[in-house]
């Protein structure tokens, strides 16, 4: 990508996904192996981290820490870990860009530090949501300024005791449960969250792997402050939400035959799978293998006739990131897709449901957003252009649905492709997508 503000696709009609490709590696994984190998003892290898702009966000606060991470290039990492209290006070307030994961796991973690930090982003991480997670940190005795609208910055006063806590979740999100049971590790007693539906477990998976034990019965996972952290060596698998674009492209394009080399199949993740399995896509997993306690696969994706489903509503929080890629399949569909159950998309790095409405009406589509989801008719799309609204998954969805059209659609506004998909345009192209950026 050229790297100017305001990069501008343009995606031109046709053509097919085939060969062998590895995307980059899983977002939640590598912003949790930087902020936990980061206070664990020791130091932490990891292989495959994610480059990306978000990842690169969360390596920048906690090296302005005080926490020495040599990046090592091709997503080789080394951090040499301070401890739980080993994080000095930064200098300044610590931008974390476009990242909503490094805003609230790391205003978990900061709540337990020792000193004062102020969490800020951009102009889109500065209007989301920061309540679902200042409300159970102030009831476990942070004291947290946000502004009157709850959204960031946020100002952490540090040496505040912590109480542990009972937290029932609200809504569905990894985020919130990751946050408070991070802040738990410095609290006293015992901290357990409930889920009201299971969402992505990168946590306690990881905290067990560093050593620090995370039960769990049924949909409640429990730790007990005071613990420690090992460190440990780290092998990130490939991002499910971005091989979801490649896994779209190739069932919608005739003549599609693609393996996405290993990809990340954690149950709490493959949400997108089940969702596009129901709607008749030729997905197969090979090769399946556990590496770090994460389940891995290669996924082969063949072209498929998809048809329009009622998506069950049970599998919205396995597959929240990867709506945007969904609704272009429903696009392609035979018979009508209707989504519910799905509000959490309205808060995302941009209004999801909008602007994929938007998006697609501006290529011919028919849909109707409701407040939770959207019904999508099937239909051919057009040449257009589309505001991805800064929003790097809607780029890249938008990208894929050129496939299918009868001609080039222009998307704007992708600089955001490179918090999550560093060299998105180069792979695309790989693969048989007609795409360029400038
Ligand atoms: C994430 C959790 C999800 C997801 C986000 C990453 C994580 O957010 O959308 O991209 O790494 O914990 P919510 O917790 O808001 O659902």
């Amino acid at each position: 990508m050229s790297g100017s503000k305001n990069t501008v696709f343009i995606a031109q009609p046709g053509g097919k996904l085939t060969g062998n490709l590895r995307v980059p590696g899983d977002k939640s994984i590598s912003h949790r192996s930087i902020m936990l190998g980061s206070l664990a003892e020791g130091i932490t290898d990891v292989s495959g981290f994610l480059e990306g702009e978000d990842c690169l966000s969360t390596m920048r606060a906690f090296r302005a820490m005080g926490v020495e991470i040599e990046h090592l290039g091709e997503g080789n990492v080394r951090i040499h870990g301070v401890g739980l209290h080993g994080l000095k006070q930064p200098e300044g307030p610590l931008d974390l860009g476009n990242s909503g994961t490094s805003m609230r796991l790391m205003a978990g973690l900061c709540a337990g530090q020792a000193f004062e930090v102020t969490l800020t982003g951009d102009s889109s991480l500065n209007t989301r949501p920061m309540r679902r997670v200042t409300n159970p940190l102030e009831q476990m005795g942070a004291v947290i300024s946000g502004t009157e609208k709850g959204t960031p910055p946020l100002t952490i006063s540090g040496g505040e005791a912590l109480k542990a806590m009972d937290y029932t979740l609200p809504m569905a999100s990894a985020q919130v449960k990751s946050c408070v049971l991070l802040a738990g590790m410095y609290a006293e007693g015992k901290t357990c969250v409930t889920e009201p539906a299971p969402t992505r477990d990168h946590t306690e998976r990881m905290l067990n792997g560093f050593g620090y034990k995370v039960g769990r019965e049924g949909a409640t996972c429990c730790l007990t402050g005071g613990g420690k952290l090992t460190a440990t060596s780290i092998d990130v698998p490939a991002d499910i939400s971005s091989a979801t674009f490649f896994m779209v492209g190739a069932s919608i394009a005739e003549g599609s035959d693609i393996l996405l080399e290993n990809v990340g199949i954690n149950p709490t993740r493959d949400g997108v799978i089940s969702i596009l399995k129901l709607m008749g896509a030729d997905i197969t997993l090979e090769n399946e293998r556990d590496v770090c306690g994460e389940p891995v696969a290669d996924i082969r994706v063949r072209s498929a006739q998809l048809k329009g489903i009622d998506i069950p509503e049970e599998l919205v929080p396995l597959a929240i990131d990867e709506f945007p890629a969904i609704f272009v399949a429903a696009a392609c569909a035979e018979g009508t897709t209707r989504l519910t159950g799905a509000e959490e998309l309205r808060v995302k790095e941009s209004d999801r449901i909008q602007v994929m409405a938007d998006g697609l009406e501006a290529l011919g589509i028919t849909v109707q957003p409701t407040p939770d989801g959207i019904v999508i008719e099937p239909g051919q799309f057009t040449e257009g252009s589309v505001d991805s609204h800064g929003d790097h998954r809607i780029a890249m969805s938008f990208s894929m649905a050129a496939l299918r059209a009868s001609g080039p659609i222009t998307i704007g506004d992708c600089d955001n492709v490179n918090t999550s998909f560093p060299r998105f345009i180069d792979l695309a192209c790989q693969s048989g997508l007609n795409i360029s950026d400038k």
